[in-house]
């Protein structure tokens, strides 16, 4: 059965370790210029829905490093932007490309689009879930922390977007312990938590300090996601108290790890304090998606 990532509870436990484990293999080899062409002739075809810096980079950057080559397809300018349907357009692609990823909305179009394909696919961001970000997230945390097992991670902000959700399943996934604080209204998806209450120690706040207390890892994105621009205004109403600064920090571990997915707004979610002072990984974890995505990459094609 052709393997896809749509989500990161696609893969076990066992299966992330051994991403994560790879990945630290590669990001060595780059760093010592050891060329490790495992991907040699694959192409990776990329359709983008939604705008991009770092997934479109890292993706492209990283089929290069393994020996193939990734084609960049703006939905704009394809086909399916016309109304082929998704049908037609994975089947086509199939018989031209090693593996597809897609940034779109609604996370139905990549499990429709993985239905019909005959090659792997992997979710670039959904409305709903953004796993490959939360990969190299996971190998941030271990690369600082030497462990993911028994960590506990803090979200605060927007709990009902794509970072949330699969920072929940990734972290319950690894065995860490995940707070979340939202304001009400913006709770992370039903089924998600429960799901992640079912496999693991999660706990939920209205109360961003109380989420905080103690972590060693604490997340934030923006809060408003792109495809929800018209709701700019009345979120930054509903999020205010949420921000991420010095006196929220101060709750969380004195070593306590920040990590944003990027980009973000410094005055909104995040003080410039927090994202530019030394807990800040941000950039680590940027870096990350490039060697991350090649063990996946690796993995699947
Ligand atoms: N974090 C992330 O996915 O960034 P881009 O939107 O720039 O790809
Ligand atoms: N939640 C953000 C993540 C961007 C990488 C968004 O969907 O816009």
């Amino acid at each position: 059965m052709t393997q896809h990532l749509l989500k990161i509870t696609d893969v076990t436990k066992d299966e992330l370790m051994d991403l994560l484990d790879d990945a630290k293999i590669m990001k060595q080899q780059v760093k010592e210029g050891v060329p490790h062409p495992h991907l040699a002739g694959k192409t990776l075809g990329m359709i983008f829905e939604k705008a991009s810096t770092r997934t479109r980079v890292s993706f492209e950057v990283g089929m290069t490093q393994l020996g193939g080559h990734a084609i960049f397809l703006s939905s704009k300018d394809m086909q399916l932007g016309r109304g082929e349907s998704v049908h037609d357009t994975a089947k086509v692609l199939s018989r031209y490309v090693d593996g597809v990823m897609i940034r779109t909305f609604g996370h139905d179009m990549v499990e429709s689009f993985a239905a019909h394909s005959d090659v792997p696919v992997i979710n670039g961001l959904t409305d709903e879930h953004h796993p490959t970000q939360v990969l190299a997230d996971l190998m941030t945390i271990q690369e600082h922390k030497g462990t993911l097992e028994g960590l506990t991670m803090a979200f605060i902000g927007d709990g009902n977007n794509n970072m949330t959700h699969s920072l929940i399943q990734g972290a319950v996934l690894s065995g860490m312990n995940m707070h979340v604080a939202s304001p009400e209204g913006y709770e992370p998806d039903a089924g998600v938590w429960k799901e992640a209450e079912a496999s693991g120690t999660v706990f939920f706040s209205h109360d961003p300090s109380e989420a905080v207390k103690e972590a060693d890892v604490v997340v934030t994105d923006v809060w408003t996601s792109m495809g929800s621009e018209s709701e700019t205004e009345g979120r930054l109403k509903a999020f205010e108290g949420y921000q991420v600064n010095e006196a929220l920090m101060s709750s969380a571990a004195a070593d306590a790890l920040f990590l944003h997915c990027l980009p973000a707004h410094r005055g909104e979610e995040v003080s410039a304090g927090v994202i530019d002072g030394p807990q800040s990984a941000v950039f680590d974890e940027a870096e990350n998606r490039l060697h991350a995505q090649k063990a996946l990459l690796k993995k699947l094609l």
